[in-house]
């Protein structure tokens, strides 16, 4: 198995040490290699500032009271939206494919991650506040790990290969 996928975790502590934007880069370029059916590429990024991160992590907690995931997005360096462009082909799917390859780019370069599809619960608001209209999708939390939390439970193989026949 890919060291990457065997140690990756979700992170939710975040030193707050700056990353390098080229880094922030060299993980959108791997998302956009994802496979896409039809070859659609529907996923597209912002980057927000820190601005913009504040307010999405308050509306949060306005909303649904102090949760871990809004202060994921206040400490954590970068925040990536990622919106689905049009309602094509297995756009979802798609952009899933995208999210992990750049989860595992990240996680190959040191980085940790959060996967935050709670955002969708503010979906309007963080689209009216980054002024994009697209569908809003995930968000996906990047940076210096501050914490090396054991790996969750998984099922066994067994218990998920249904048929072999
Ligand atoms: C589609 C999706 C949405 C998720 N949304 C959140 C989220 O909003 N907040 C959060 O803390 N974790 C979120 N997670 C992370 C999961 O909780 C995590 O992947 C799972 O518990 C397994 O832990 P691991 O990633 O450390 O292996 C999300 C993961 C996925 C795939």
């Amino acid at each position: 198995m890919l060291k990457e996928i065997q140690n990756r975790r979700s992170i939710r502590n975040y030193k707050s040490e700056n990353v390098s934007k080229e880094k922030i880069i060299d993980i959108l370029k791997s998302g956009i290699q994802a496979p896409s059916a039809k070859n659609n590429q529907p996923w597209r990024f912002v980057i927000v500032n820190e601005e913009i991160k504040n307010k999405i992590s308050n509306k949060m907690v306005e909303l649904y009271g102090p949760n871990k995931t809004a202060e994921v997005i206040k400490t954590v360096p970068y925040l990536i939206l990622i919106y689905n462009k049009d309602d094509g082909y297995f756009n979802h799917l798609s952009i899933g494919a995208c999210m992990e390859n750049m989860i595992l780019e990240a996680e190959s370069i040191g980085l940790g991650t959060l996967w935050i599809g709670y955002i969708k619960k503010i979906e309007d608001y963080v689209k009216e506040l980054a002024n994009v209209d697209y569908e809003l999708v995930s968000a996906l939390a990047i940076g210096n790990k501050n914490e090396n939390p054991v790996a969750r439970p998984r099922l066994n193989l067994e218990e998920v290969l249904i048929i072999e026949n």
